[in-house]
């Protein structure tokens, strides 16, 4: 203690002040407030450099960050309005979330009205034990299932008994690659051309699969999506589904019971219509998807620039997402980067059809139609991709650098193709020697304006990378003729078990065959998530970019923009120098909400509810009766399931 140097206990003392802070908001956690609304108005005292009072963030408690160089002193900087642009988008993310956090439906009632409001129809029959059951469960956004809706609206253009002889037989012929799950009298009777993924879906339907009707299942076996309706096709359906919407008063809340055309094993019913499968591995798939954008698109009109797409969903200043949604949306950026993502171009199975099917899928791009639900792996005990804590060190403990590891998967790999595909391009971008004569786009602070930056278009990352990234493949796969091609190109690394990888602070996350199994333990880990993906996940609308994880274009053309951000660049004053102010508070506040975020609504509670609650909807919707029955009451009968009214700071929300 005595060598206890200057820089240490200034370090020490803003760790206490950290201190200080995560007891006052963890008082309030536990008074029951609104974790949002509450810490708006928590004043800090807090005093800078020059010991003026300086007012505290709107959003969040601001502490001094401090400057950690390799020699191993601190200093603290100098408190200045930083205008990096990340600051700004951190605050629209925060924005976005408190507005989702505070239209939250509390009391069956209000859910039920809401539902009315937003579908024009009742909610169908078995929602009120539905409701039970998530709010037993901790729900924490009795209304965000709106992926279900729209996954599900266009089948009401389609008659109930063609939906339900689809889903009966489309499992039959095994090179369709679709499992069938069959369930009669409140049990999983039987699963068919059977495989883990249909296991693990079977095990998911448990807990509720006594109160659901009998219905078939037809769930894709493939890591691919399925399905792309026509544009022109997909607008006759939903124009049709517009015309069914009432409210009928006195509906029935009860489903048929006198339903036929369901699998069968011995004297199966009839095929109604027939799939209309086709295969097109390893072709171009905008080839497939264009179909499916609107004809004024720029995947249909041609007239595709990058400029043109970037302008929908990133800004200049950086580079940064703006819109995850638009990130990936093929319809626009899909020409610009169909020779960048292995199943754009490279694809190892496509059996894909462009008939409304009802068809279960993990993952789809913007333009397939493929029924989504939570990806067996996210409920499957795997020690690949589940979370565990072991080096989820704290965030100052962690690495200053980010990591990623996989097999050279996402399409088939050959001499010619590899350099393109998405995973590779990104072992590529992180690999110091190869980047050591190329130049990026980040971001540099203004010599004579601190906090403000501008662009800086001539930075090398090869030493950047060397220090700061540790992205590698550990393992070739998928390579025609063989992998030999890569003995001169990559360095194959030892495996890192997940929660290894949670000694780095960034954890990057990018597409395989399809979407990565990893994310939802990367969002529960204390690191940073940085995430591009070009596809659509059940949880999508509850997973908040810049306030939950860091979005990355499929390009990967900012990702120094950001590392640059967050872990720092240079020193001020340097001449014809790039320098970055290190941001480390930043990373940790979104490690940390991402985390947080993750223990309330990633949980397998919340796979069970958004199951339970799809198959409420797929059960409605192969219902002869579909357009008579559903839950017509107020809602008055189960207040007892009200969710806590957030309290407010007034009462007491803290101490
Ligand atoms: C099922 O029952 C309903 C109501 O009793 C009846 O209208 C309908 O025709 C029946 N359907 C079949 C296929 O028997
Ligand atoms: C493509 O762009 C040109 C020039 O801006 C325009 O005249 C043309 O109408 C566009 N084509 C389509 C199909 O929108
Ligand atoms: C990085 O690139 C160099 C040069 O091409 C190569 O020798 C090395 O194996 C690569 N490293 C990794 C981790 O792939
Ligand atoms: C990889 O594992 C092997 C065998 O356990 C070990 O000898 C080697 O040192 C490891 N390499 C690295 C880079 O850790
Ligand atoms: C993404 O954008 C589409 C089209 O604008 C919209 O329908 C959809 O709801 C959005 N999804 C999310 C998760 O925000």
């Amino acid at each position: 203690m005595a060598t206890f140097d200057r820089g240490k206990q200034r370090l020490f003392l803003s760790l206490a002040i950290v201190g200080v802070v995560i007891l006052v908001v963890n008082l309030g956690l536990l008074a029951g407030t609104d974790v949002p609304s509450r810490i708006k108005q928590i004043s800090i005292p807090y005093k800078d450099k020059s010991g003026q009072d300086t007012p505290p963030d709107p959003n969040l408690p601001k502490l001094p960050s401090w400057h950690h160089d390799n020699s191993d002193t601190f200093e603290e900087l100098a408190s200045i309005n930083d205008q990096h642009p990340i600051s700004e988008l951190m605050k629209k993310g925060d924005e976005a979330w408190n507005q989702y956090e505070d239209s939250r439906s509390m009391t069956f009632k209000e859910t039920v009205r809401k539902y009315r409001k937003t579908y024009g129809r009742h909610p169908p029959p078995g929602f009120r034990e539905w409701y039970k059951f998530a709010r037993e469960r901790n729900v924490h956004n009795v209304d965000d299932f709106t992926q279900i809706m729209d996954d599900l609206r266009p089948f009401w253009g389609v008659e109930p008994a063609e939906i339900r002889s689809l889903a009966a037989h489309m499992h039959e012929v095994d090179a369709d690659g679709v499992s069938g799950l069959h369930i009669r009298d409140g049990k999983v009777w039987k699963l068919s051309n059977s495989g883990w993924r249909i296991e693990t879906m079977s095990k998911m339907v448990q807990p509720f699969v006594s109160t659901l009707p009998d219905m078939d299942i037809a769930m894709n076996r493939l890591d691919q999506p399925r399905v792309v309706v026509p544009w022109d096709e997909m607008q006759r359906l939903l124009a049709a589904e517009e015309t069914t919407r009432r409210v009928a008063p006195g509906a029935l809340a009860e489903w048929s019971t006198n339903m036929t055309g369901f699998w069968k094993n011995k004297d199966p019913a009839p095929t109604l219509t027939d799939a209309g499968w086709f295969r097109a591995p390893g072709s171009q798939y905008m080839n497939i998807a264009k179909e499916g954008c609107p004809p004024e698109s720029h995947a249909r009109d041609g007239n595709s620039s990058v400029e043109s797409a970037e302008a929908t969903y990133k800004i200049q200043q950086g580079g940064f997402v703006t819109n995850f949604n638009l990130s990936s949306d093929l319809c626009t950026i899909g020409p610009e980067i169909q020779d960048k993502h292995g199943f754009l171009y490279a694809s190892s199975s496509i059996v894909a059809s462009k008939r409304l099917l009802p068809i279960f899928g993990e993952c789809k791009v913007n333009v397939n139609n493929d029924i989504l639900f939570p990806a067996n792996m996210y409920y499957k005990d795997d020690d690949r991709y589940e979370y565990d804590s072991k080096f989820d060190y704290k965030w100052d403990d962690k690495h200053d650098s980010m990591i990623w590891r996989g097999v050279t998967s996402g399409g088939t790999n050959t001499v010619e193709t590899y350099k393109n595909m998405h995973r590779h391009r990104l072992v590529l971008l992180s690999n110091g020697t190869v980047m050591a004569d190329q130049k990026f786009r980040i971001m540099t602070q203004n010599t004579n304006q601190p906090g403000a930056y501008n662009n800086y278009d001539n930075f090398g990352p090869g030493e950047f990378a060397l220090k700061h990234t540790d992205v590698g493949f550990t393992e070739a796969a998928s390579c025609v003729p063989d992998c030999h091609f890569y003995d001169d190109v990559f360095a194959f690394k030892n495996i890192t078990t997940l929660s290894e990888q949670f000694e780095s602070k960034f954890v990057v996350d990018v597409d395989g065959h399809s979407f990565s199994g990893r994310w939802h333990a990367f969002l529960q880990s204390r690191s940073l998530g940085i995430k591009a993906t070009i596809f659509r996940e059940w949880h999508d609308s509850r997973l908040f970019a810049w306030r939950h994880f860091v979005p990355l274009d499929n390009r990967y053309d900012e990702l120094y923009s950001i590392l640059t951000y967050f872990i720092g660049l240079g020193k001020p004053g340097e001449p014809n120098k790039p320098y970055v102010q290190r941001h480390s508070f930043e990373g940790r506040k979104l490690g940390r909400q991402g985390s947080e975020w993750a223990s309330k609504v990633l949980r397998k509670e919340d796979i069970e509810i958004y199951m339970y609650r799809l198959l409420l909807e797929y059960a409605r919707l192969i219902d002869d009766n579909r357009d008579m029955i559903g839950y017509s009451g107020d809602g008055s009968e189960l207040d007892k399931y009200d969710a806590k009214k957030p309290m407010s700071v007034a009462n007491g929300g803290h101490a």
